[in-house]
């Protein structure tokens, strides 16, 4: 059974990052994750078109946590504020002890290590205070980067399908 209570939101720390709760003011940079070609390039979701969509996702985002449904987390780099990606615990199980994890960077930020050490802080979370037992991720057959970066941070390849996205493949990693 794993402890679910995000009304104090946790802020983590990592030696470059911070990871803080998403705030109205990230409607930009929200918006430029969420429209970039390159970033969505493989994620199927549905682009935003205006600030607007991105506003209306901050909100449904902090709803989901209010009700202790989610965790998605801003990622700075420390000392300044501004939003470079985001990264995310959904879809918790307490019947299977797990949840799934999400993650982005704007690209300019890519190729220098930070969703690693972004994800290796939140798996600890996720582990040792949330208290889940696995942590799957799920991504399309063709997304390298993703692949890689879980393999770094010792998820493994599973069995287990999206019957609706036969693209999706899973990795996981068991505590
Ligand atoms: C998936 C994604 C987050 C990976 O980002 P990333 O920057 O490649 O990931 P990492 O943090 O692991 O960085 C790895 C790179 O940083 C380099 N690096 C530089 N400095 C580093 C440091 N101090 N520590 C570790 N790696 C470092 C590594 O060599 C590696 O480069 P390489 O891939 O050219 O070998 C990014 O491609 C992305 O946002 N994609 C779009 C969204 C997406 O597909 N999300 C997945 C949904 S399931």
């Amino acid at each position: 059974m794993s402890n679910r209570n995000f009304t104090s939101f946790p802020i983590l720390t990592t030696e470059r990052l911070t990871l803080r709760q998403l705030v109205i003011n990230d409607q930009q940079e929200i918006f430029m994750l969420r429209s970039d070609g390159e970033v969505n390039k493989y994620l199927g979701r549905k682009i935003a078109n205006s600030i607007d969509d991105a506003s209306n996702f901050i909100n449904k985002i902090n709803a989901h946590i209010h009700k202790n449904d989610s965790l998605y987390w801003a990622i700075t780099l420390s000392g300044n504020n501004v939003l470079i990606g985001t990264i995310c615990l959904f879809s918790f199980s307490d019947e299977n002890d797990k949840c799934e994890i999400g993650y982005e960077l704007l690209t300019n930020f890519q190729g220098q290590g930070i969703m690693k050490e972004a994800v290796e802080k939140v798996i600890d979370y996720a582990f040792n205070i949330i208290g889940v037992q696995k942590i799957e991720a799920f991504f399309h057959k063709d997304n390298q980067r993703s692949i890689k970066l879980l393999k770094k941070c010792s998820f493994r390849d599973s069995t287990v399908l999206d019957n609706t996205a036969p693209d999706l493949i899973c990795y996981q990693l068991t505590n």
